[in-house]
């Protein structure tokens, strides 16, 4: 399998890469592979510990954080220690996410509980998660007024216990087939949307107190947020794997409850919904059964419902900008490009 090359290519990508890097120890030999079976997973080492560029992903979420803290005047450097946390909450949450849904793959190479265990992938991530609070209390260390820090980091825990509770409906919906739309949005947002919005919602924390404008950022990156996994569920089954980094469909593969599904279902003639509700009971599915899948939820327009409902999101999100009074106009236009860039993702 050839990996996903790497895509931080930009000065901010490579910054918030080294503030990521500077909240790992040094330490002693008996240690080094805990340190880099994370390091494995972020892209940085390959499977034998030895330095490599393979994708540790898009940055995505401290990008957004660092652009929403100049928005409002902020400095790049003061948003960092939270970019860098924010990126390691979502790492730590991917090294149990492929756990808990049995992926073989991430970022085109194997996942880490794949190569070394699940124990030890377990573990990696609650180390991860402490890293991740690690950083964000560096926050300190740049200016930040501690009773501003101290509400970022209250703010902070908020977001991944939502975030577990979205991962504990997600995993609960699995071949719940009566699934709702309804239950399917809170549960992503949960998983998903709360990063996102705490990515912007945070950002903006870091450089004012204005509670209004911080409400407009935790909401745009809610509404993007729930763009953005709609968007993951239409990739997992009709995305380029080469460009994904994941496996074909592994959502149907384990009989996740995704739009494109709970659409599917409901859309259905009365046949095709008793074949694909049949064959999503089986214990095992062939290649053949997932195209059988696959082709009912072309036939039910899931395909065409899921983005209609993305983009509906990017609309809201984009509104919600515009209640955005900005210091800083030009990054207030960079966030919104960033956004608008992920309207037609692939990866
Ligand atoms: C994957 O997120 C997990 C989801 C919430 C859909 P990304 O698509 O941002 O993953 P990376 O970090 O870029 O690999
Ligand atoms: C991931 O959702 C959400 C979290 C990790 C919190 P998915 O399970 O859909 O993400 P992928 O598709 O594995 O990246
Ligand atoms: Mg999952
Ligand atoms: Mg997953
Ligand atoms: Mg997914």
């Amino acid at each position: 399998m050839t990996s996903v090359p790497s895509v931080h290519s930009t000065a901010l990508q490579q910054r918030i890469l080294a503030a990521m890097r500077a909240v790992f120890p040094s330490v002693t030999a008996d240690l080094h592979d805990f340190y880099a079976m994370m390091q494995y997973h972020l892209g940085w080492l390959d499977e034998r510990f030895a330095p490599t560029s393979a994708s540790g992903g898009k940055l995505l979420r401290p990008l957004l954080a660092v652009m929403a803290c100049r928005v409002f005047g902020g400095r790049v450097e003061q948003a960092l220690p939270l970019a860098a946390g924010i990126q390691l909450v979502h790492d730590f949450s991917l090294l149990h996410d492929d756990i808990e849904d049995n992926s073989p793959t991430r970022r085109g190479r194997a996942t880490a509980w794949r190569i070394w265990g699940v124990p030890q992938a377990i573990n990696a991530g609650d180390g991860m998660f402490a890293l991740a609070h690690r950083a964000v209390y560096g926050l300190s260390d740049v200016g930040i007024p501690p009773e501003r820090v101290l509400r970022i980091l209250r703010d902070f825990e908020e977001t991944i216990l939502r975030i577990c509770e979205g991962q504990y409906l997600d995993m609960s919906a699995e071949g719940q087939l009566e699934l709702s739309t309804t239950q399917y949005l809170r549960m992503i947002r949960g998983k998903t949307a709360m990063l996102a919005s705490a990515s912007t919602g945070l950002g903006a924390q870091v450089a004012t107190d204005d509670a209004a404008q911080v409400a407009a950022l935790w909401a745009f990156g809610e509404a993007l947020g729930l763009a953005f996994q709609i968007q993951d569920d239409v990739l997992d089954i009709w995305g380029d794997p080469a460009l994904t980094g994941k496996p074909f469909a592994a959502d149907l593969l384990q009989r996740k409850m995704s739009l494109p599904v709970i659409h599917g279902l409901s859309n259905a003639s009365v046949e095709d919904r008793a074949r694909f509700e049949a064959l999503y009971r089986q214990p095992d599915l062939s290649r053949q059964e997932l195209e059988t899948l696959l082709a009912i939820l072309e036939c039910a327009g899931a395909r065409a419902y899921a983005e209609a409902l993305a983009h509906a999101e990017y609309e809201r999100a984009m509104q919600a900008l515009e209640r955005v009074a900005p210091v800083d106009q030009a990054a207030l236009d960079e966030l919104r490009a960033l956004a608008q860039s992920l309207l037609q993702r692939v990866r």
